[in-house]
């Protein structure tokens, strides 16, 4: 059903949308109103937001809280400038409660507005960080496959989506690619007697060797990838791959713009395998998506060298809006709420309340070849046929038709996503799973 004629003709006439194609969007849905994993469109459909926003409506929508948060900073003072020499109280605050939170040795924060600044920042700091110890060879960055890191051209050169590259070459020299730690889809090659966590490791290892250590500057990972198909690693990988950074010198940037403040069911990514990455991106959840605000948390060892730098090497990389009053004041309010509620806790619960109810549906429909995910972070990939694993070529078909039942998210080729708020109860996480069910069920009979 289209939203009002109105709206649409003026949408149409004038806005570019992110990945803009108009076939893309001949009935779009217009949003209106939320409240809580609810949302309504204009014309009056409701639906469970299956994605919480793009991953980042941790709350919830509604939150008169966060409301009342910004109204009261805009009230008193809006923005500032941050630049070095001035500051503001919030965004002080912010950064010291964050202080050590996800990781004992981050405690120094930079704010950007999103995730694209965080992961550009990131890579300007590696840069910096080797050129101040005299080694300014030291450029590259290695990615994984299917990685999404933003789209800003460095990013973009990050991000192992490959489908974000051809219209927009060429990259960013000096960013390369490695294969994703893909459990039901590893692309790399695995010895006998390797696990697919040790074989991923290994590409790691032999990129840098290849590349020559003395030219890689940092490796970069989301925790558990989200737009490139949810993908959980493997519980070896993680370490294998904090000691292979460490054996070459290499930073270990950690993008938790999706798996921070609690998504995994654990505050941040990384906790579980009890390692620690250089730096840290976020993003997204550290408003809920009220406001935009992102930023990176950099190690002591690296804050260290940009605080012992003479003047003239001052680490020279500021955004206007970098600690911006109002998106700081939301930020603590909504992480003194993600604590009250236990978000992380909740997302843990919630996460396997969900995953038991997947792996129920695909008990029913062999259609579902893979039930995956961490706390609130799961998905369910279609396939032709379990054995060959070969696509179904359904995913925009099941999105649609769990779409019609007040179910949203979003198709990643035959990957459906399940990211909601981590507020979301029991009882709407059973109405998700009834309602993708039904949907597989209904593409399945048309098929038929
Ligand atoms: C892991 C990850 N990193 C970075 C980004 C880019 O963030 P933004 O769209 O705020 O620039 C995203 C966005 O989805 C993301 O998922």
């Amino acid at each position: 059903m289209a939203a009002t004629n109105d709206i649409l003709a003026k949408d149409r006439a004038h806005m570019l949308h992110p990945l803009h194609h108009p076939s893309a969007h001949q009935e779009p849905l217009i949003f209106e109103s939320g409240h809580g994993v609810w949302m309504r469109t204009v014309d009056g459909r409701e639906m469970i937001d299956g994605l919480a926003g793009l991953w980042n409506v941790l709350m919830g929508h509604g939150n008169v809280e966060l409301a009342d948060a910004a109204r009261d900073q805009m009230a008193s003072l809006a923005y500032c400038s941050s630049y070095v020499g001035s500051g503001n109280i919030p965004a002080i605050e912010l950064a010291d409660r964050m202080a050590g939170w996800a990781y004992p040795s981050l405690n120094t924060t930079f704010f950007t507005s999103g995730g694209a600044e965080s992961n550009e920042s990131a890579f300007k700091t590696v840069r910096y960080y080797w050129r101040r110890l005299g080694k300014p060879e030291k450029v590259k960055v290695i990615a994984r496959e299917q990685a999404y890191h933003g789209i800003t051209l460095a990013t973009m050169s990050a991000t192992g989506m490959t489908g974000f590259w051809p219209m927009f070459e060429p990259r960013v020299p000096n960013f390369l690619h490695i294969p994703a730690p893909n459990p039901y889809r590893y692309s790399g090659d695995v010895k006998p007697g390797e696990t697919i966590g040790q074989a991923a490791a290994r590409a790691l290892e032999e990129a840098i060797l290849r590349e020559g250590p003395e030219t890689v500057g940092a490796f970069i990972a989301e925790p558990v990838q989200g737009a490139g198909g949810v993908i959980v690693p493997p519980e070896d990988y993680f370490p294998l791959v904090r000691q292979i950074c460490d054996k070459y010198e290499v930073l270990f940037i950690a993008d938790e713009v999706i798996t921070g403040f609690g998504r995994t069911g654990d505050w941040f990514g990384l906790t579980r395998y009890g390692i620690e990455p250089d730096i840290m991106s976020f993003a997204k959840g550290v408003t809920s998506g009220y406001l935009p605000l992102g930023g990176i948390q950099i190690s002591d060892k690296i804050r260290d060298v940009i605080m012992n730098a003479p003047a003239n090497e001052r680490w020279m990389h500021a955004f206007t809006y970098s600690g911006h009053p109002t998106c700081a004041a939301v930020a603590l309010k909504n992480i003194e709420l993600l604590e009250r509620v236990d978000a992380a806790g909740n997302a843990a619960k919630m996460g396997k309340r969900l995953l038991d109810g997947l792996h129920g549906l695909a008990e029913e429909f062999p259609i579902i070849g893979d039930v995956r995910g961490q706390g609130l972070i799961c998905a369910i990939e279609l396939v032709a046929d379990r054995e060959t694993r070969q696509p179904a070529g359904l995913g925009n078909d099941v999105r649609e038709a769990a779409l019609e039942r007040g179910f949203f998210t979003r198709a990643i080729g035959d990957i459906i996503a399940f990211a909601p708020p981590l507020i979301i109860t029991a009882d709407e996480i059973d109405q998700s799973v009834q309602m993708v069910g039904e949907a597989i069920a209904a593409v399945q009979a048309r098929q038929a």
